[in-house]
């Protein structure tokens, strides 16, 4: 068991039957797909509402009932990874370019529950790169809006050196910021950003999250 299983297995006690679960993206949501998916197979009633493509394609293939977020008028509780978080729960997310469906599914969610290993916990913000989602229409004068305000911009690109495209069929530019000494004033200024459609910081977003360490515990932050 590594801290990702351990936490993803954990999560199974954050959900009860006839619930309506938002299911994050991620190899640590992996986890706790493969594990629902085990009590789905066993019976148990809930329905799914997935933040990607990718969970759409796992969430099909362990049988797992889906609804689109359209579909749903509330969501109890959703279960997602995150690539940072500090001690205020607050924390990075997009390291797999699903923040935008990730924060929409979270805004409608009455409970949200982080999982993560024990790696993603950190004092400060910002040594993983921010995820700024843009339009793809003009995003090079997005990328130096950013650059002049000395936040190096670097356009993500896939495996065959192409942009990056999003489920939502934009861009991303990833902020290679180091630390972020005030996240609230930078989600301020990202939000007000023309051509940006969402950023990473995920603020106020979470109640809980579960850590998952190497020797399989797992803590919980509140
Ligand atoms: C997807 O875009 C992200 O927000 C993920 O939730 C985040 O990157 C965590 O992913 P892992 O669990 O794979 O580290």
């Amino acid at each position: 068991m590594n801290g990702k299983e351990a936490a993803g297995k954990k999560a199974l006690e954050e959900i009860q039957e006839g619930m309506t679960i938002g299911l994050g993206t991620g190899s640590t949501v992996y986890f706790f797909l493969k594990a629902l998916a085990e009590k789905v197979a066993a019976g148990f009633k809930i329905t799914g509402v997935a933040t990607s493509q990718q969970t759409i394609e796992l969430a099909k293939k362990w049988n797992i009932p889906m609804r689109a977020l359209n579909e749903v008028t509330t969501i109890d509780v959703t279960i997602d990874g995150a690539d940072e978080v500090d001690p205020d729960l607050t924390g990075i997310k997009g390291g797999g370019g699903a923040l935008l469906y990730e924060k929409m599914v979270a805004k409608v969610s009455t409970r949200r529950v982080w999982i993560v290993d024990s790696s993603k916990k950190v004092e400060q913000l910002g040594a993983f790169p921010l995820p700024v989602e843009v339009i793809p229409f003009g995003w090079k004068h997005v990328e130096a809006a950013l650059s002049e305000k000395g936040y190096l911009p670097k356009l993500r690109r896939d495996s065959e050196g192409h942009p990056y495209v999003t489920d939502a069929h934009h861009y991303i530019l990833d902020l290679h910021l180091h630390s972020i000494a005030d996240p609230v004033l930078l989600a301020i200024e990202l939000d007000h950003l023309t051509g940006v459609v969402e950023h990473g910081l995920f603020i106020g977003i979470t109640e809980k999250v579960l850590v998952g360490y190497p020797d399989g515990h797992v803590e919980t932050m509140v």
